[in-house]
C-alpha cells in the first residue's frame, strides 16, 4: 500500500481490518481502481484468499487427460494441484501434498503415472486418492486416514473446473446454462494442438479489464482486427437493446440448433453468447478462413462466429466452428500474472494435413503479446504516485466496469463481518 492515507492502521501498526472495505466504499463510480488494488500484495492476498480460493477456479481442458494415469499439475497463491484421471476414467483432483511429512508429489507439469508416487519416502497413492503403500509405519498406523486430500473438481462439457474451498458454491446454475452452449463444440472430442504459458508483469484485474473491452483492440491488435469485430456490443454487456445485427445472428444461429443468445449471470460472474466475426470470417486466422479443415462439433455454417464464454476469475474462451481457444488466468503476485493458453481442434485432426500449426496460431500469439505488453504498460503507469483513478467509457467500457463491479462487490460481501461471522 502507498500511503498511510491510503491504508489507515491500528494502534499496533496493523492493518485495520476494514481497510479493503473502506477503499472499496469510498471507489469514484464508472472509475478503475484506486492505485492499491493493482499493487498491494496485501490486497493481492485478499484476492486470493477471498476470490481464487473460494470460487470455481477453470484448471484443464478434459482432453488433456485422455487416459487412466495423466495427470496436470496447477498451482494456485499457495496451494499445489493434481487434477489425474482415475482407472475408473473419473477426473479428480487432489492438493498435491503429501500426507506423510507434505512434500510435493507430482513436480512435472503434467505426465502419466499407475500411481501417485511421493518421491521422499515413496508413500504410493491410487490414482483415486487413497494411499495404498507406506513403509514401515507400524500396526497402528491406518493407511485409510491419510489419503490425499481431495479438491473439488467437476466436468463441464469438457472443461474442467476445481474449487479450493472446503465448502464449494454451487456449479450446478452454471453448469446447467453453459452447458448447451458447449456441447454442440464436443469439446470432449478434442485435442490440444497447441499451447503457450506468458507472464504477464501486471495485477490479474489488469489482465481482466484489458480482456473485457475492444477499445485497445484498433490501436494494439492488427491482426485480431482483420476477423474481431471492434464492436463495443461483442466484448459488452447487454443493455436490454440488442443491436439488430446481434440478434439476427443470434436468431440463426439458435435456428440451426446452436444456443446463441447472450446471458450474464446474475452476480455477474460469468457470462455466455455467440458473436458474429467480421463480415464474412470464419475463424482467428490471417485471411478468416478456417484453420481447421476438420471442424468440430455441431457446426451447421461456417460463419456461425465465436461463442464468447468468460467465467470469473480465471477464464474466457471461444469456442468456433473449426477450433476452440481456452484461456487461463493465473495470479502469481500483486504485480504478475500468468495467461495460459491452448488451441483445441478436433482429436482426429491431423497437423500438416488438417491444420497449419503457424496458420492455427498466428493470430493469438501475437494478440497475447499485444495484450501482455499493454498490461505492462498499465501496469507501470499505475505504479507511479500520479496514478488516480481514471474514467471508463461508457461506450466502450462497459464489460470493463462489469468487470470491477463484480470483483468490488464480490470481495466487499466477502470481507463483511457478517459474512465472516456467518462461516
Ligand atoms: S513426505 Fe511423502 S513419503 Fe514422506
Ligand atoms: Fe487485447
Amino acid at each position: 500500500m502507498s500511503s498511510a492515507q491510503a491504508r489507515p492502521r491500528g494502534a499496533a501498526g496493523e492493518p485495520e481490518v476494514n481497510t479493503i472495505q473502506s477503499l472499496i466504499a469510498r471507489r469514484k463510480p464508472k472509475h478503475t481502481l484506486e492505485q492499491a488494488f493493482y499493487t498491494d500484495p496485501e490486497i493481492f492476498q485478499a484476492d486470493l484468499e477471498n476470490i481464487h480460493y473460494r470460487d470455481w477456479l477453470f484448471a484443464i481442458a478434459a482432453c488433456e487427460l485422455a487416459k487412466p494415469g495423466d495427470y496436470v499439475t496447477y498451482n494456485v497463491g499457495a496451494y499445489r494441484v493434481v487434477i489425474v484421471r482415475g482407472a475408473d476414467n473419473l477426473i479428480r483432483a487432489f492438493h498435491n501434498t503429501c500426507r506423510h511429512r507434505g512434500s510435493i508429489i507430482c513436480k512435472a507439469a503434467k505426465g502419466n503415472a499407475p500411481k501417485l508416487v511421493c518421491p521422499y519416502h515413496q508413500w504410493t497413492y491410487e490414482l483415486d486418492g487413497s494411499l495404498l503403500w507406506a513403509r514401515d509405519m507400524g500396526p497402528d498406523f491406518d493407511p485409510r486416514q491419510h489419503g490425499l486430500k481431495t479438491v473439488h473438481c467437476r466436468e463441464l462439457a469438457g472443461l474442467v473446473y476445481i474449487c479450493l474451498a472446503d465448502e464449494a458454491p454451487d456449479f450446478d446454475s452454471f453448469a446447467e446454462v453453459a452447458r448447451p452452449y458447449l456441447e454442440p463444440h464436443d469439446l470432449g472430442n478434442a485435442k490440444v494442438a497447441f499451447e503457450s504459458s506468458i507472464v504477464e508483469n501486471g495485477n490479474w484485474k489488469l489482465v481482466w479489464e484489458n480482456n473485457r473491452e475492444c477499445y485497445h483492440c484498433g490501436g494494439n491488435h492488427p491482426a485480431l482486427c482483420r476477423t474481431f469485430p471492434d464492436d463495443p456490443a461483442v466484448t459488452g454487456i447487454e443493455d436490454g437493446n440488442t443491436p439488430a445485427h446481434l440478434q439476427a445472428h443470434f436468431d440463426r444461429c439458435e435456428a440451426a440448433g446452436l444456443p446463441s443468445h447472450f446471458r450474464l449471470d446474475g452476480d455477474g460472474q460469468y457470462r455466455l453468447a455467440r458473436m458474429p466475426l467480421k463480415q464474412g470470417a470464419e475463424s482467428y486466422t490471417m485471411n478468416g478462413k478456417a484453420a481447421v479443415r476438420r471442424g468440430m462439433g455441431h457446426a451447421p455454417f461456417a460463419d456461425a462466429g465465436a461463442l464468447l464464454k468468460f467465467h470469473y476469475p480465471t477464464t474466457w474462451n471461444h469456442f468456433l466452428a473449426d477450433h476452440s481457444i481456452v484461456f487461463r488466468v493465473t495470479p502469481i503476485s500483486a504485480t504478475e500474472t500468468e495467461v495460459t493458453t491452448k488451441w483445441l481442434v478436433h482429436k482426429d485432426a491431423v497437423e500438416g494435413v488438417d491444420y497449419d500449426l503457424k496458420r492455427l496460431t498466428e493470430v493469438w500469439i501475437a494478440t497475447n503479446e499485444e495484450d501482455r505488453e499493454v498490461v505492462e504498460n498499465n501496469q507501470q503507469g499505475i505504479n507511479s504516485p500520479a496514478y488516480a483513478p481514471g474514467p471508463y467509457s461508457g461506450t466502450q467500457e462497459t464489460g470493463v466496469l462489469q468487470f470491477v463491479e463484480w470483483y468490488c462487490t464480490t470481495l466487499a460481501d466477502r470481507l463483511a463481518p457478517d459474512a465472516v461471522a456467518a462461516e
